[in-house]
């Protein structure tokens, strides 16, 4: 298959957004997945933040940023992305910024990203957002994502100023593998 997962298209968007040197936000880290791909995208004159709730994650992803040589430029935060803006040095601006909604592994239930915080934490980014960035959700049925939160993702961005800012829906006709969304400031 050319597409097997959702985030495929999530990073080849991204990789069309992210120059080396840029400042970059991963809003759920995880076990870190996204986290290399940006840290390797903004090279070591660039930086990516990145959030993430559980301890344990953001220690595992430092393991790996560290394996992989890509840990000086990344910037790893045990706080939730609803306090996105106050983490973040002021006036600093960002190119791109990653969700991946749901929990940390298939077969967990806890520790959900919510519809309000991811709401809230990607307004905020908008705030910081350049010309030309871009922000992408990528919705993985694995990953358990409550529907309410998709909804609530999906009523909030169709709201978005169509002069400033396109929304697209990237998602799957006849099967449910998942799906992306994605901001990019106009
Ligand atoms: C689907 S996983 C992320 C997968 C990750 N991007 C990767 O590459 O491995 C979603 C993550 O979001 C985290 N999360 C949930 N609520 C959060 C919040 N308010 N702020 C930051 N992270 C949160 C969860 O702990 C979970 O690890």
């Amino acid at each position: 298959m050319i597409i097997e997962h959702p985030t495929e298209i999530a990073h080849f968007l991204l990789d069309r957004a992210i120059r080396p040197g840029d400042v970059v936000i991963d809003a759920t880290v995880g076990y870190g997945d996204d986290t290399l791909f940006l840290a390797e995208h903004v090279a070591d004159f660039g930086h990516v933040y990145g959030f993430e709730i559980q301890k344990k994650a953001i220690d595992s992803c430092a393991d790996r940023l560290t394996k992989a040589n890509q840990a000086n430029q990344v910037t790893l935060l045990n706080q939730g992305h609803e306090r996105i803006i106050t983490a973040l040095p002021p006036d600093l601006k960002v190119q791109a910024a990653i969700f991946s909604l749901g929990a940390l592994a298939p077969n967990s239930f806890e520790h959900i990203t919510l519809p309000n915080t991811t709401i809230s934490a990607y307004h905020q980014i908008l705030s910081r957002l350049n010309r030309g960035g871009l922000i992408v959700f990528v919705i993985n049925p694995q990953f358990n994502e409550t529907q309410e939160e998709i909804d609530y993702l999906l009523a909030d961005l169709s709201r978005l100023d169509a002069n400033n800012y396109q929304v697209s829906h990237f998602k799957d006709v006849n099967t449910n593998h998942g799906q992306v969304l994605a901001i990019e400031k106009i």
